[in-house]
């Protein structure tokens, strides 16, 4: 058995950060600039982060190709993607304010492609009325994290830590004041205290098996909140993006940005029919990424599909100069790992899991969570994209929630009179935790994380029925029960076996979250798609789904009232449709 050091190093800080995606460093640079001293704490190296995967675009009205655009255009396309699930007010706040974030993060450096007069170059992407995504080729996700990068080593006050993954909050009363975790390259343990926690970890997509999502994505940040009492809210919206690589096998599921279909790509099917005709005759390929999904989803469950099981997606027409210029990612990608030229064919792409729309349920304007001193931004917070997340909205979501989580945890930390006490039990028990799985004999985490991902995409995927959520809901038990026995052989150095057995709970935990939610919603709404209740139902129109933690350890899943639109923004969709 190996010998574990169980003592662990301890920092203090004024607020904790939990993630180095876009939100957590826009968070992590409004904080320290409020005056305080934060902790930057990522589980991968700075400027790794997932974020780049959102390639492009970003959301914003600024009116630079479309003088008509404003955000309250920009507020109604939001809503209506999100089927009207969205928290309409963090929807609001989110129109009226992502052009700043844009014209700051230019301020700070970011290059963006440019419109002939020198403006901001802007590209139309499913479901936004107008043209509104700025853009860097289809690197814009890349861009946005080196620009904040670069602003957050220049910003006093901020001390980053890299390779290192919180395991546990610790509250002390009802507040958090302290994340726990280890050094993923030495194991050892370390505390951080603090008097504000942000998280910023990202989605939960490594619970699937087919998806765009990078090794971080295991909802680190849904269960740490989870854990210590925060609610989490419509944890069944998951967006499968309709473009992923079906081949080969070892990429399928590697993200074919939707920038395809903004410079006019075209998908046909086996037939050589553009089948979105059928589906969404008037936005064709810029229909929403729920009903593109499911069309491709129809199409090859009907035997149309491609040689891989995708659709064709061809894009080849716009030239090669054209092609190169605009979509550089692209054609490196598949030139690469394919062997296909996207300037003279086309590619294969089917649905990949790609984002969570439910997450930590936060309060609009501060981001603080229902639990004192803990705060969420990013994708790991929900209601901002409701049923499902137009695309380009998720990197300005990050920038003007992280910028408002950063403001909010400051704000509660000036509060807060000194670094509060750590109840060393509760540390204690996470090491006792983190240190089990090698005492015991038992499975490999390996094994059993490969089940549950093809599990969770065969019985809580792109289409659900009540029995297969059933079935989810009982392999989960096992699922669970198994995660807590893995044993692991070596030490603590440069252990991903280790690490993830951990992670595994925290997917096992999550994927009960997404199962029993989208048992509940016997309604089909979004990216939820239920083929035994195909219809939206007016009583779902009503409400978000809830997941909390019981006192004995037990998930409760229920609802809660949608907030009440005020009359002004109601008014906005009335005078669209007269
Ligand atoms: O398709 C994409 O470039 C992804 C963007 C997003 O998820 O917002």
């Amino acid at each position: 058995m190996a010998m574990i050091d169980t003592r662990y190093e301890t920092h203090e800080h004024d607020v904790i950060v939990v993630g180095a995606g876009g939100a957590g460093i826009r968070a992590a640079i409004e904080a320290a600039e409020q005056g305080l001293r934060v902790a930057l704490v990522c589980k991968s190296l700075l400027g790794k982060a997932h974020t780049v995967m959102a390639e492009g675009g970003i959301a914003a009205a600024m009116g630079n190709v479309d003088p008509a655009d404003n955000w309250q255009v920009h507020f109604m396309d939001t809503m209506k993607g999100g089927k009207f699930l969205n928290n309409w007010r963090m929807a609001q706040i989110h129109a009226q304010e992502a052009p700043d974030r844009i014209r700051e993060l230019e301020l700070w450096g970011a290059v963006f492609d440019r419109t002939p007069d020198g403006k901001i170059l802007q590209r139309p992407f499913g479901g936004h009325t107008y043209r509104r995504l700025c853009h860097v080729g289809d690197r814009t996700g890349l861009e946005i994290i080196r620009t904040l990068q670069d602003k957050a080593v220049h910003t006093p006050n901020i001390d980053v830590f890299m390779e290192c993954t919180i395991s546990h909050l610790i509250k002390n009363g009802d507040e958090v004041t302290a994340a726990f975790g280890y050094w993923r390259e030495t194991g050892k343990f370390v505390l951080f205290k603090a008097k504000a926690v942000v998280l910023a970890t990202g989605g939960i997509g490594k619970a699937f098996k087919v998806t765009s999502n990078s090794w971080e994505y295991t909802g680190d940040g849904h269960v740490l909140a989870y854990d210590v009492g925060a609610d989490l809210i419509d944890m069944e919206f998951v967006q499968f993006h309709p473009t992923g690589m079906v081949w080969p096998p070892g990429v399928a599921g590697l993200l074919v940005t939707e920038a395809v279909r903004g410079e006019g790509g075209i998908l046909t099917n086996s037939k050589g029919e553009r089948f979105m005709e059928k589906y969404d005759p008037a936005r064709m390929e810029l229909s929403t990424r729920d009903i593109v999904a499911k069309s491709i989803y129809t199409e090859v469950k009907e035997g149309r599909g491609s040689p891989h099981g995708g659709v064709f997606l061809d894009v080849s027409h716009r030239g090669a100069d054209y092609v190169k210029r605009r979509l550089p990612s692209m054609y490196h990608q598949f030139k690469e790992l394919a062997d296909v030229d996207i300037t003279t064919g086309p590619m294969e792409v089917g649905p990949t899991t790609h984002y969570v729309m439910g997450g930590v349920k936060v309060d609009p304007e501060t981001a603080q969570s229902t639990v004192p001193g803990l705060f969420a931004a990013g994708e790991v917070a929900g209601g901002m994209h409701g049923a499902n997340r137009l695309g380009g909205n998720s990197l300005s979501d990050l920038l003007v929630f992280g910028r408002r989580a950063g403001m909010g945890a400051a704000t509660y930390a000036k509060g807060v009179a000194s670094i509060p006490a750590v109840d060393e039990a509760a540390v204690q028990r996470a090491i006792a935790e983190m240190v089990e799985p090698f005492e015991r004999k038992g499975e490999n985490p390996y094994t059993i994380h490969q089940e549950l991902q093809m599990m969770m995409q065969a019985n809580v995927g792109i289409v659900r029925i009540d029995a297969d959520l059933r079935k989810a809901i009982e392999q989960l038990k096992r699922i669970q029960e198994r995660a807590k026995t893995t044993s692991i052989s070596g030490s603590v150095t440069y252990n991903p076996g280790w690490h993830l057995a951990k992670d595994l709970k925290t997917m096992a935990t999550i994927s009960e979250a997404v199962a029993r939610c989208a048992l509940q919603r016997t309604e089909s709404r979004g990216g939820h798609t239920r083929l035994d209740y195909a219809e939206y139902d007016p009583y779902w129109s009503t409400v978000n789904s809830i997941v909390r933690k019981n006192a004995d350890g037990s998930m409760e899943v229920t609802t809660a009232p949608l907030p009440v639109m005020p009359e002004e923004l109601k008014k906005l969709f009335e005078e669209e449709k007269r």
